[in-house]
């Protein structure tokens, strides 16, 4: 889709990601040295949505290792374990995170070997969960074909769950580029998604790159689109999803989900089974992250409330599992009961390792 890689490895040892903050008014990119500068990267957003950031901390310890001066691979072990503890404190609810920073670290410590050998394993790996990401979010989309009406479908989507949001192809954009790709008529309302407007800024942009009608609208006006159009499927990512089904994803998911209920409209999650948690057993064990007022009192540096307005900030909501109709993996579509299907894809993929 875009031609503009979301992140790239250069072979001097720097990682590019592109600028998700000033899109799509301009294309800027933030190159990083250290492992330090990619959990920058990922706090502030530069890079963002799950599977990206898992991806972009697997290169921050790349970089790490590639510019590790000692030649002492204990060494190099304990300086990625600090690596790993800066980046997994970057942002605390998408799972990908962790799930990427510690498939590395357990090829680290499977790898006794000298520096330069450790150094090349470990980049590879981090190019293993990138090119696995974007095999995930292929497949993902040809699931979801199964289950989706065969001509005509309008969705409605909330957030940026694209290109942007993986290394490339996406995941519930993904679903949405597939049916295109398919010869499906497709239509996509746009969640607008106050208060970082990723549907209005990324989605938008990524649809138009594909040729894909849509319409932007407002996180509240959802409610009004279900009732009075014909709406197919409402299709989101996900950033953590618990044993049972309930998945945490960006603010105003789970009021999408009780409207979409309420209008008998069948409400998919894209989820690569690298964001499943089976340690949470629910919804209530994930931590949910709370982002700076200046999100919501302030539009593109101006502020829009009184000052000393006060501000509660979620970044995330989780939507219990009894709204979801059904979980879309790169395995194949999870059907409730959740704790049954999901645990049983996760495993279909530790067996195929
Ligand atoms: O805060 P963001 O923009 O990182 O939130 C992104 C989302 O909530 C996405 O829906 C989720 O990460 C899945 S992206 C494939």
């Amino acid at each position: 889709m875009s031609k503009i890689a979301t992140m790239q490895w250069l072979e001097q040892g720097v990682l590019v990601l592109l600028d998700q903050r000033v899109l799509p008014h301009e294309i800027r990119f933030v190159q990083c040295t250290t492992a330090g500068q990619t959990a920058e990267a990922i706090a502030t957003m530069t890079v963002r949505g799950a599977p990206a950031i898992g991806a972009a901390a697997a290169y921050g310890l790349a970089l790490t290792a590639w510019h590790y001066p000692s030649h002492q691979p204990d060494d190099l072990r304990a300086a990625l374990n600090e690596s790993a503890r800066v980046l997994e404190n970057a942002r605390p609810t998408a799972i990908n995170l962790k799930w990427a920073i510690q498939r590395i670290l357990r090829r680290a410590d499977a790898s006794n070997i000298d520096v330069s050998l450790l150094r090349a394993t470990i980049l590879a790996e981090a190019h293993a969960i990138a090119n696995e990401d974007i095999q995930t979010n292929k497949a993902i989309g040809m699931h979801a074909l199964d289950i989706l009406p065969p001509q005509a479908i309008t969705f409605i989507h909330h957030c940026n769950t694209g290109s942007l949001a993986t290394v490339d192809y996406g995941t519930a954009l993904g679903i949405i580029r597939t049916a295109h790709e398919y010869g499906r008529k497709v239509m996509v309302y746009v969640d607008e998604t106050r208060p970082r407007l990723q549907g209005a800024r990324l989605t938008a942009w990524e649809l138009e790159q594909m040729g894909i009608a849509y319409k932007i609208i407002t996180d509240g006006a959802s409610g009004h689109v279900m009732k009075n159009y014909h709406i197919d499927a409402v299709v989101v990512g996900c950033d953590r999803v618990a044993a049972n089904g309930d998945t945490a994803n960006k603010i105003g998911t789970y009021n999408l989900a009780l409207a979409a209920a309420a209008h008998g409209v069948p409400f998919y999650v894209a989820c690569p089974t690298s964001t499943i948690d089976l340690n949470a057993p629910d919804g209530s064990t994930i931590p949910i992250e709370e982002r700076p007022a200046e999100e919501i009192t302030h539009i593109e540096g101006r502020r829009i409330c009184p000052q000393g307005a006060q501000v509660y900030n979620p970044a995330f909501d989780v939507t219990p599992a009894k709204w979801i109709t059904a979980m879309i993996t790169e395995h194949g579509v999870c059907r409730p009961p959740f704790k049954k299907s999901l645990r049983e894809a996760v495993l279909t993929g530790s067996r195929t390792k």
